[in-house]
């Protein structure tokens, strides 16, 4: 399957290993509380989650690792709370790509950045730029994302360079401007932290995602988490519209894990 194939156009391709993995990164604040230490703590021990599951997503074959960062929604937190969380990410980019670099990671971030601090734009402008050849696994973050914003940036850019086409617009008029268009839709989406909701992440892109939930707080999350929502993906029926039966007949069982 072509990265651009949409699961609504064309029915994808299904791997034991999911090409690419969305994860919504909740519950550092209560990770930080049960320990009576300050939220901010949860974040940074986060970040620490965040390597952990890059080093074992790449270790897996996942081609896609996509991480929700900070929501467009996350403004409405305290004040010091979004400063703290602006610094760590500022810490990160200028403490982490080199290393990212060297393991062959494509760094790329997806969501508003007029709201940033230039510093912080011009940073991650140039890790994406360094970055940009690196093949083992695209890790893309998401910051000041929203899920409506990405639809209506994709709308206004889209009807701002086809005007003649209004009222007649596809699918596949508005896919070049969706973030992540160039990579598959996430096979596997992940909420750490119990909530259930998909809190304006993907939402265009999470079509047909099969969706896992766990109690984990994200500082809590490692590689065999990773490993058991895997495992829980690779129990789905990814069936696409179609019956069980016509899937049955129309390709053999899946292989074991990594085939
Ligand atoms: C997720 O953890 C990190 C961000 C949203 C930036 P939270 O900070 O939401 O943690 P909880 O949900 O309060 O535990
Ligand atoms: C979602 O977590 C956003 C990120 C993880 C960046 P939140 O903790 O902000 O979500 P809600 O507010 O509980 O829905
Ligand atoms: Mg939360």
């Amino acid at each position: 399957m072509s990265a651009r194939q949409s699961s609504t156009q064309i029915i994808p391709q299904v791997r034991d290993i999911p090409r690419h993995v969305a994860i919504i990164m909740d519950g550092n604040g209560r990770w930080a509380k049960q320990r009576f230490l300050p939220r901010v703590a949860g974040h940074k021990s986060g970040a620490q989650a965040v390597r952990k599951t890059v080093r074992a997503c790449a270790a897996r074959g996942v081609e896609s690792l996509t991480l929700f960062a900070f929501s467009s929604e996350n403004w409405r937190r305290p004040k010091d709370e979004v400063r703290h969380l602006m610094q760590l990410l500022l810490q990160a980019l200028q403490q982490e790509v080199d290393k990212l670099h060297e393991n062959n990671i494509r760094l790329r971030f997806i969501g508003e950045r007029s709201a940033f601090d230039p510093q912080l734009v011009d940073l991650m402008a140039a890790a994406e730029k360094k970055t940009q050849l690196n093949q083992i696994l695209t890790l893309n973050i998401a910051v000041n994302y929203g899920g409506r914003w990405d639809i209506l940036q994709a709308v206004n850019r889209l009807t701002q360079a086809r005007p003649e086409r209004a009222g007649h617009y596809t699918e596949s008029d508005i896919a070049p401007y969706l973030s992540l268009n160039d990579m598959p839709e996430p096979d596997l989406f992940i909420r750490t932290g119990g909530e259930q909701r998909v809190s304006n992440f993907l939402l265009w892109q999470l079509a047909y995602t099969e969706l896992y939930f766990t109690d984990t707080l994200w500082p809590d999350f490692d590689a065999a988490s990773l490993d058991a929502a895997i495992l829980s993906y690779q129990q789905r029926e990814r069936r696409f519209g179609r019956t069980s039966e016509q899937l049955h007949l129309e390709a053999p069982r899946r292989g074991v894990a990594g085939a």
